[in-house]
């Protein structure tokens, strides 16, 4: 059966990233194939992860490349070396050039950890986004899944998952709830759906 080859890119710890590899491993993840994670952060235990999984791991470094222009080419080479299809960004941090996510339209999707479109856009990453929820008081949070476009967290909305706010909770307790009720159950579900959904559609 052919699948679709998804890269991931990723900034930091990778457990979304890892909630894939382990989804692929467990088969719910069957029209799918990681064959590529990116970090654009040094040293990022994502591709520590990818590396035991024996996915293909890349360290291109933003800071490094000096400009946004320098890492999309970069990154741009790596992607069709590796036949990559679908772009998954899973604790990404970087934003993409709107002429990036034009040439890849609706072929990026992005896990964000709240109910979009609360919480979310500019600013609005890691533990930033459950103490803003903290502090409006909401009393359900969640996470989304959405295509990417050229507004940060602005593209079409893929799927969602809610999570309850505790009393006392704090921005670490909610965002461990986060990832372990919403995120690393939702992403590797929607990466299958919007997989799945393409396989079905070729002639
Ligand atoms: C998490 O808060 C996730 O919601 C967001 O990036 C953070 C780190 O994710 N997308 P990961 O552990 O690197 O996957």
């Amino acid at each position: 059966m052919n699948k679709i080859r998804i890269a991931v890119l990723v900034s930091g710890g990778g457990t979304n990233l890892q909630a894939m590899l382990d989804a692929e491993r467990r088969r719910e993840l069957e029209s799918g194939q990681i064959v590529l994670t990116v970090s654009d952060r040094p040293g990022a235990y994502a591709l520590e992860r990818a590396r035991q999984a024996g996915v293909p791991a890349l360290e291109i470094g933003r800071k490094a490349c000096g400009s946004r222009e320098a890492f999309e080419e970069r990154l741009r080479a790596a992607l069709a070396e590796a036949g990559a299809e679908l772009i998954v960004l899973a604790g990404f941090l970087s934003i993409l050039s709107p002429e990036f996510t034009r040439d890849w339209d609706r072929r990026i999707i992005n896990i964000h950890p709240s109910l979009i479109p609360s919480f979310c856009g500019a600013g609005f990453y890691g533990l930033k986004v459950h103490e803003a929820a903290l502090a409006r008081g909401v009393k359900v949070t969640g996470a989304t899944v959405h295509y990417v476009n050229e507004i940060p967290d602005g593209g079409e909305i893929i799927a969602q998952k809610a999570v309850e706010v505790l009393p006392g909770d704090t921005p670490e307790a909610l965002q461990r709830r986060v990832m372990e009720q919403a995120e690393w159950i939702l992403l590797p579900r929607a990466v299958e759906t919007v997989c799945r959904e393409r396989i079905e559609r070729i002639p």
